[in-house]
């Protein structure tokens, strides 16, 4: 981990918030080659969730909402995370990863008082990630909504809060009705929406996998009632099938199946990811009945039901939902493509194999000698004319082989070099990330072959 973390900061793909002010905890902000990989990773989740489905369509809802959507969604009373504080360091730990580090299953939906029971019934084997030793309070569950104080000019925002959202998929049920009257869908069907989340988290110590803010990438997909577990199938495949596309390797990825369902709840599995740290959630798929937009039916007054055209029937849709951080994924990401690499008779390099997709800088673009003025302005001219195409990069700095290393890096996966015959022959070397295999190339071909090997 600690390997990913110094990469992330070296090369400006993660950077902590305010560092300049001794850092904000739990919170990040992406440097240039992050947010060109946190977009590749929205644009690739959009175009998998919305552009190649015809059943699917996209929105984006507001962050700030009517502060009873959080009530509807049970979120005011129960979205908390239950914590104890080690006697000895004084550290705050969730109860429930201390509880199944030590083997002992609790729920995170338990309330205080089932939890409290078995944590002091196995209090000996609890021992503190931090000292070491087994001494803790008692049990208290601790909200995570974010309160803000929107449009409350008089002060006590305490009483009145509005929230920063919890999570984006509320936004995507109270717009359900919205969508169904103005884009020509019919159940089933999906909504997607990527954006910001806000969350008050306690455990603030495994970097990017668990921020206060983040953003999130949700798909709700509303069926009839009899068609949730069938349809639930089918997204479960989809889901896993997308990180195989992304070039995850098979091998770091598991189902985890949630075996003490919330009570609407007809299936939930996480899709988990071998994080440097264990196989940990990378995303969640739910079943989750007719909950939420029975709730928000209830709560606003709206009537929400939906007229089969076809056959008359008159229901609630049941929503599954597919739900994953772009944060999340970005680690996930990294960690399946950094990869250190023995080379015969120089020094080991670091490359990212991370999908081309992926990869925050396609070509990289390098004169042979940064002091000869024909060599620059050619590679000054091949910039140009790849630029608009691609996501270049353009590097005359230290020696041809630290520039390759420079890219390797940050997972480039095309090195152009501009050389003396270059000028002549009108061609330049192009080098592979993966194989570093080297070949000539005349310019005029430069766009078509680089769009083919990116595809490959
Ligand atoms: N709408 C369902 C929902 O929000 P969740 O399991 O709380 O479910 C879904 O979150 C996904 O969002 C997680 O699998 C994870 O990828 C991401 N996520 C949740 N909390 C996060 C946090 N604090 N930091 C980064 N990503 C987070």
């Amino acid at each position: 981990m600690q390997k990913i973390i110094s990469l992330c900061k070296r090369r400006g793909f993660v950077f902590s918030s305010s560092e300049i002010y001794g850092g904000f905890s739990a919170i990040y902000d992406y440097g240039p080659y992050g947010a060109e990989l946190a977009n590749n990773i929205k644009k690739e989740w959009w175009k998998a969730m919305v552009q190649m489905r015809e059943d699917i369509v996209g929105l984006d809802s507001a962050i700030f909402m009517h502060p009873k959507i959080w009530e509807a969604s049970g979120h005011v009373s129960g979205f908390s995370d239950p914590l104890s504080e080690c006697k000895k360091c004084h550290n705050r730990l969730r109860a429930d990863h201390l509880l199944e580090s030590a083997d002992v299953f609790a729920d995170e939906k338990m309330s205080e008082e089932e939890i409290n029971k078995i944590f002091s019934a196995n209090m000996e084997k609890i021992k503190c990630p931090i000292c070491g030793k087994s001494d803790f309070t008692e049990i208290k569950k601790f909200n995570l909504l974010v309160k803000s104080n929107l449009g409350n000019f008089t002060g006590d925002w305490s009483k009145d809060p509005v929230y920063l959202r919890g999570e984006t998929c509320q936004g995507i049920y109270v717009n359900y009705k919205n969508v169904l009257d103005t884009a020509r869908v019919k159940i089933p069907f999906g909504i997607a929406q990527i954006g910001k989340a806000f969350r008050n988290e306690i455990t603030a110590r495994q970097f990017i996998f668990r921020t206060r803010e983040f953003e999130q990438m949700e798909m709700q997909y509303f069926v009839s009632p009899g068609k949730e577990i069938e349809e639930y199938g089918k997204l479960k495949e989809v889901r896993w099938q997308y990180y195989l596309d992304l070039g995850i390797k098979e091998e770091n990825l598991k189902w985890h199946k949630h075996e003490n369902l919330v009570f609407y709840a007809k299936e939930a599995y996480d899709i988990e990811y071998n994080f440097p740290f264990g196989f940990k959630e990378l995303e969640g798929i739910h079943a989750r009945g007719d909950y939420d937009l029975s709730q928000h039916s209830k709560f606003s007054g709206q009537e929400l039901s939906y007229l089969d055209p076809a056959t008359g029937e008159k229901y609630i849709p049941h929503i599954i939902e597919s739900s994953v951080g772009v944060g999340r994924t970005m680690l996930a990401v990294l960690s399946d493509a950094y990869t250190e690499e023995k080379m015969d008779g120089e020094e080991g390099r670091v490359v990212l194999k991370i999908s081309k997709k992926l990869a925050p800088v396609k070509v990289a673009i390098f004169p042979l000698l940064r002091n000869k003025p024909e060599l620059v302005q050619k590679a000054k001219e091949v910039y140009d004319l790849l630029k608009p195409t691609f996501m270049c990069e353009f590097d005359d700095n230290g020696n041809i082989g630290k520039r390759y290393r420079r890219q390797d890096e940050i997972g480039t996966p095309i090195c152009l070099t501009i050389d003396f015959d270059s000028l002549e022959k009108g061609d330049v070397t192009i080098r592979d990330r993966d194989t570093m295999k080297q070949e000539r190339i005349v310019v005029k071909d430069l766009v078509d072959t680089i769009k083919q090997k990116l595809e490959q």
